[in-house]
């Protein structure tokens, strides 16, 4: 379980996220919606301990993400909305999720060639080379192949073609039915059918949250 109580954080003089109150239940399939700049991603990092914020506390299963980052990211995985500009090669990153979260290769080769990207053809090239929809099914496929408890996903799928996206729904649809799944994304069609409740900010506020 997510608990998110009375956070704020500010960059500067700008609250991003303003006394903000969450929690997310295991298994629930969250949709987090709203404009640009309304402190979504800015959410996710603080989940995921990359930011401190200036008040208030985040608990993942009890576990500080900021104290103890390693426990509390030992059953979540992320998404990103930027792909890091990695040098590493394709198989050098897959190695690294693989030492790091004792995910399995095959697994992850699996999962790309569901969403029609060949290991064998571009495991030699740099990450940062791929095209920008090769680089989100790389980071696709290694979240999924963690099968970690909890996953998040920041615009996973804004540069994925048409075809890429159905797979990517269908994978989750059929295999990560009891995962606690949390998107944030501007394409609600997308992920009906997945999630079972929508909560939408504004300016650091949560100005909706409700059951669908
Ligand atoms: N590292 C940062 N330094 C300063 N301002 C930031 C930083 N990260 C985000 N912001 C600002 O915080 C606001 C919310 O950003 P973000 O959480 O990325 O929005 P969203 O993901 O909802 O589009 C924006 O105004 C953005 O400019
Ligand atoms: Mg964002």
């Amino acid at each position: 379980m997510i608990k998110i109580e009375n956070l704020t954080k500010k960059f500067g003089s700008q609250i991003i996220l303003n006394n903000l109150n969450l929690n997310i239940q295991d298994g629930q399939k969250v949709l987090i919606m709203g404009q640009n700049g309304a402190g979504k991603s800015t959410l996710m990092k603080a989940i995921l301990g990359e930011l401190i914020c200036d008040s208030g506390s985040i608990l993942i299963d009890n576990i500080n993400p900021i104290i103890d980052r390693k426990n509390a990211l030992r059953y979540l995985s992320f998404v990103p909305q930027t792909p890091p500009p990695l040098k590493l090669s394709v198989a050098q990153l897959c190695e690294y999720s693989i030492s790091s979260t004792q995910t399995d290769l095959n697994n992850i080769i699996n999962y790309l060639k569901e969403l029609d990207l060949s290991y064998e053809k571009e495991h030699k090239k740099p990450f940062y080379k791929l095209s920008g929809g090769m680089k989100q099914k790389v980071l696709i496929a290694l979240a999924l192949a963690r099968d970690s408890k909890t996953i998040l996903f920041d615009e996973p799928t804004a540069n994925l073609d048409p075809q890429a996206r159905e797979k990517f729904i269908n994978i989750l649809k059929s295999k990560f039915q009891s995962h606690t799944l949390i998107f944030i994304s501007h394409r609600v069609s997308e992920v009906q059918g997945i999630v079972n409740r929508v909560i939408e900010m504004d300016l650091g506020n949560i100005i909706k949250d409700s059951e669908v």
